[in-house]
């Protein structure tokens, strides 16, 4: 029987060829995601699945596709895959770390910039033909040289958006559920602080954890109230990690003085007031999205792919209990 592969996205111009000349491939060549009925009914035969972050391979999808042999994602999150599930039926996971990091500390910088320094509240203005006369005090922004950053999260993409810190002479903390090794606290100039304290202390709080069952509503009502009225909070990670509820309530009530966010709980459904608010900077799931990076994204995940089904070691894989099971 020839092994088929089912990729839910058309990606980019020769990144299939991997895929194309060794196994029989079907592509969903749409820019949008993969309708979950056709979903279904597609990858019943299937022994491979390149898929998307907003693709929710489950329980259901394991036991209508009994050849899986591995869900490649083209993202680092995984919060939409069952893991578990997939290593009990025997199924690899690999993701795509590394070749996004450098992309998504960069927009999480650029956002921390944008609703300091009221970017997109002036681009509104300008574009509304309001601009009439010289403006003195209106439209000021926040500083962020000089001030507090803090980093929940202090992985790849923390550690990249300490390093963007340092070059703007901010002072940088950072939490996470393992201490970094000294030499990386003192090359990124970062001290360690309990989540309470980080928040407590920071004038910009930027999140980079993965979304899992500790992290879920992580910056609740409860932290909210912990940071200074002054202070920014910025996700480029995922929406469910903040109470979004809680979170505009913060904003409406001023509690904090803004937040910048690429990630949203329901997304792509934003609340209504979310988007109604000035101290609110929005963009739509795109810390990743340079040309460059996504392709690489995409060609890492081809290649984890083909690997897997080749009876290799991917190189981003995540459950090897898997691999070694079956290579013993
Ligand atoms: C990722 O890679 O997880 C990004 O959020 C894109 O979905």
């Amino acid at each position: 029987m020839t092994t088929s592969v089912l990729v839910t996205n058309k990606l980019f111009e020769g990144v299939l060829n991997p895929l194309l000349s060794r196994f029989q491939v079907e592509v969903f060549q749409h820019d949008k995601p993969m309708p979950r009925a056709l979903f279904k009914q597609k990858v019943g035969d299937k022994a491979g699945l390149v898929a998307m972050a907003m693709d929710r391979i489950d329980r259901e999808i394991f036991e209508i596709a009994k050849s899986l042999k591995v869900v490649s994602t083209v993202s680092v999150g995984v919060d939409h895959i069952d893991i578990e599930g997939a290593t009990e039926r025997g199924i690899m996971v690999t993701n795509t770390p590394e070749v996004l990091t450098e992309t998504t500390a960069d927009l999480a910088f650029a956002l921390m910039m944008t609703v300091a320094r009221r970017i997109g509240e002036g681009e509104r203005y300008v574009r509304s033909g309001k601009w009439k006369i010289p403006i003195y005090r209106r439209l000021l922004g926040t500083d962020a040289h000089g001030k507090t950053l803090g980093i929940v999260g202090f992985g790849r993409i923390g550690k990249a958006v300490a390093r963007r810190a340092r070059g703007f002479g901010m002072k940088i903390v950072y939490y996470d559920i393992v201490k970094a090794d000294r030499a990386v606290e003192s090359d990124l100039n970062a001290r360690f602080m309990a989540l309470d304290e980080l928040l407590a202390t920071a004038d910009f709080i930027s999140l980079h954890v993965p979304l899992d069952r500790s992290t879920e509503k992580l910056i609740d009502q409860d932290k909210l109230a912990l940071m200074k009225h002054s202070a920014f909070l910025i996700n480029t990670s995922r929406g469910k990690v903040i109470d979004e509820r809680a979170l505009v309530e913060a904003l409406k009530q001023k509690k904090i003085a803004g937040a910048a966010l690429d990630v949203f709980e329901g997304e792509p459904h934003l609340p209504r007031e979310l988007i109604e608010m000035e101290n609110a900077v929005l963009t739509p799931h795109i810390g990743s999205a340079s040309y460059e990076t996504r392709k690489k994204m995409a060609e890492l995940a081809v290649e984890n792919c083909v690997l897997a089904l080749e009876g290799k070691r991917p190189p981003c894989l995540l459950n090897p209990r898997v691999f070694e099971e079956c290579s013993s």
